[in-house]
């Protein structure tokens, strides 16, 4: 008891008895609930959010156009998020087909250009890959894909991590947009 009170004395050796005993209590209180408040933050952010934080996606009308050129070639998909929380596509791997796959979009001109930053799929929110707009570029193509050809691809989500899709390689002149 004794010492204590000598040692907070000593800490705040410029205010008076009184203060210091009330500043330390007061010190201590705050750290108390401070230290409550810190463990049900952060409980709380790694328990509720985490069941709700997650994006719901699933890719639909996935194709590959028989290509024109021997080693490269395009691909198309739809990926729709039912989540609350948005997601990106970073990359996309394909490596038994294609030695690099890059993501591009296509700019004002009709020159296409890598997608550094990767394209967002909103949530609620619907990212397209189709002809004359974003897509994925299979380069180092290893050998020529036909029509019937089912190329395994991974598609790789910042938040939802890797999703893979078969996609099937269709005539040069498919485009599903024309159906509808
Ligand atoms: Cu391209």
């Amino acid at each position: 008891m004794n010492t204590r009170t000598t040692r907070s004395m000593r800490y705040t050796a410029r205010l008076t008895t009184f203060a210091a005993i009330a500043v330390a209590g007061s010190l201590a209180l705050t750290a108390c609930g401070g230290d409550a408040k810190t463990d049900k933050t952060s409980s709380a952010k790694t328990t509720a959010p985490a069941a709700d934080s997650k994006p719901k996606l699933a890719v639909t009308g996935a194709f590959i156009p028989e290509p024109a050129m021997p080693d490269m070639a395009g691909g198309f998909l739809t990926v729709k998020n039912t989540g609350s929380v948005g997601d990106r596509l970073t990359s996309v791997t394909a490596s038994a087909f294609s030695g690099k796959a890059e993501i591009h979009e296509t700019t004002k001109d009709g020159k296409m250009k890598e997608a550094k930053n990767g394209f967002p799929v909103l949530a609620n929110g619907t990212l397209e890959l189709k002809r004359g707009g974003n897509h994925i570029m299979f380069l180092d193509v290893k050998k020529k894909p036909k029509k019937g050809d089912k190329i395994a691809v991974e598609l790789h989500f910042e938040k939802a991590g890797t999703v893979k899709v078969d996609m099937p390689v269709e005539a040069a002149t498919h485009n599903p947009q024309q159906h509808h």
